[in-house]
């Protein structure tokens, strides 16, 4: 028997893998007191049961955190047989090393806390570093979430009038150093075959200040092709603005971006919807539960619910 339960970061994403699965979301309560404090109560039988807990770690992220780590123990205590994590976005996945010396390695210690809580398996998409991988002792699932957004922007371009896009005609861009596999898997599911040149961006992040970065040097052929930036988070935004000015100032004919997480910082929306930015369209997932105002015109957002249904269905013979 499998139960799938919704944490509160993300319900709409939970109800379309329910809705897929074709298993109605079973029933438990979160309390928030005032003192911020948060309670979790299962209100149904799942004696013996595999239970997935859907909750993306975004944006209150310790919260939704706590919440997560706390779903494990009602379920425990209620006597699951199996606890499943799906964490569609894998909050603190970017402090993954000491970038300067004294600083903690966040997400080893996330981990800790989430096998320590009693989860069995865990289950994301587009980690920030596949590396990470490695830190988790339990079963670990690494979802890839360009299987859908690199068909959705492949679409789009054909109905664009760019004809089908080619390696001639279009280039994928990782914004750093950092992101040239990942770009590379993207190609993979937009151009339907491997070996393909993409072009960096050599990117400097200032290290004592917050959200401070800037291109420094583009490597590769940008000039009179349709660019495509492929990230796995948005935050300030200012990592893909920069990059997208320099496709331009090199000679791109038209940019889009494909970004897996809008994990958006306060003022991202605004300077993502801003006449002055370059992007023509950002292709993200719906990861991360977007408010109305978060919204803005050339931001698409894609769901990858039919990813997270088909990797249940694989595993636990939905
Ligand atoms: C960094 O390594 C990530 O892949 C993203 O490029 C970065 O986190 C984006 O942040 P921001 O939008 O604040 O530049």
């Amino acid at each position: 028997m499998v139960k799938l339960f919704s944490g509160s970061a993300n319900p709409e994403l939970s109800e379309e893998v329910a809705g897929i699965l074709g298993i109605p979301l079973a029933k438990s309560e979160v309390v928030r007191f005032g003192n911020s404090e948060v309670k979790v109560s299962i209100k149904e039988k799942v004696k013996d049961a595999t239970c997935v807990v859907i909750q993306p770690t975004s944006n209150p992220t310790d919260t939704n955190l706590m919440e997560l780590f706390f779903f494990a123990d009602a379920l425990k205590r209620s006597g699951a047989k199996e606890i499943i994590a799906v964490i569609p976005y894998f909050g603190y996945a970017r402090q993954n090393r000491e970038h300067l010396p004294g600083e903690s390695v966040s997400v080893n210690v996330v981990i800790r806390f989430i096998e320590a809580a009693g989860y069995d398996a865990v289950y994301t998409l587009t980690l920030h570093d596949e590396g990470t991988e490695g830190i988790f002792s339990v079963t670990f699932k690494n979802i890839n979430a360009f299987k859908i957004l690199g068909k959705e922007v492949y679409n789009y371009l054909t109905k664009e009038g760019e004809g089908r896009p080619k390696p001639d005609s279009a280039v994928i861009v990782s914004p750093d150093q950092g992101g040239v596999e990942r770009a590379q898997v993207f190609a993979e599911h937009f151009f339907h075959t491997g070996n393909i040149d993409i072009a960096v961006i050599e990117k400097r992040r200032n290290l004592e200040k917050i959200h401070q970065s800037k291109a420094l040097n583009l490597y590769g052929d940008v000039k009179d092709k349709v660019c495509i930036i492929v990230d796995d988070i948005i935050t300030s935004g200012g990592t893909l603005i920069h990059a997208a000015e320099l496709c331009l100032k090199k000679g791109a004919k038209r940019v889009i971006a494909c970004i897996v997480h809008h994990d958006f910082s306060p003022t991202a929306p605004q300077v993502l919807s801003s006449e002055k930015n370059p992007i023509e369209k950002i292709f993200t997932a719906n990861t991360i539960a977007l408010k109305p105002e978060q919204r803005f015109p050339s931001l698409v957002e894609v769901s990858i619910a039919p990813l997270i249904a088909a990797e249940l269905q694989k595993e636990l013979s939905i």
